[in-house]
């Protein structure tokens, strides 16, 4: 297990806490089967990531235009620049299916980032569109 889900904090939309939680789940899923070498579960993995992702800051995006949210645009900045590390490391998996730049971007990048972002954005955000 890459990251417990007490890891991330809470926020004040269960909306965005239920999101959180599955991607947590989904990170771990895909850390074991990157540490079993299980490529074809790898494969499946790292789709469903990169659309999970995808789907989580465009939810998050579409919360903060519908309540006019002040720091929408430096919130969606920071999802544009993951946006463009998981493609990267997805499209460098593709043509390698290197499992150690996936293992450090999840170790190194995703969590990390995931941590920071949540305290940093997200719990704001949340605060002002409420439950
Ligand atoms: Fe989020
Ligand atoms: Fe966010």
């Amino acid at each position: 297990m890459l990251i417990r889900p007490e890891d991330l904090q809470r926020v004040a939309n269960m909306f965005m806490n239920a999101i959180h939680e599955d991607e947590v789940n989904l990170i771990n899923e895909l850390y074991t089967a990157l540490k079993e070498k299980d490529l074809d579960k790898v494969d499946r993995l790292m789709e469903e990531l990169s659309i999970d992702i995808e789907e989580h800051f465009s939810t998050e995006e579409e919360f903060m235009r519908e309540a006019e949210f002040f720091a929408y645009p430096m919130h969606k900045a920071d999802h544009d620049r993951m946006r463009e590390e998981v493609n990267k490391v997805y499209k460098l998996y593709k043509r390698d299916r290197s499992i150690e730049s996936v293992i450090s971007f999840l170790e190194e990048k995703l969590v990390p980032w995931l941590k920071l972002h949540i305290a940093q954005w997200d719990s704001v955000t949340a605060m002002h569109i409420g439950d």
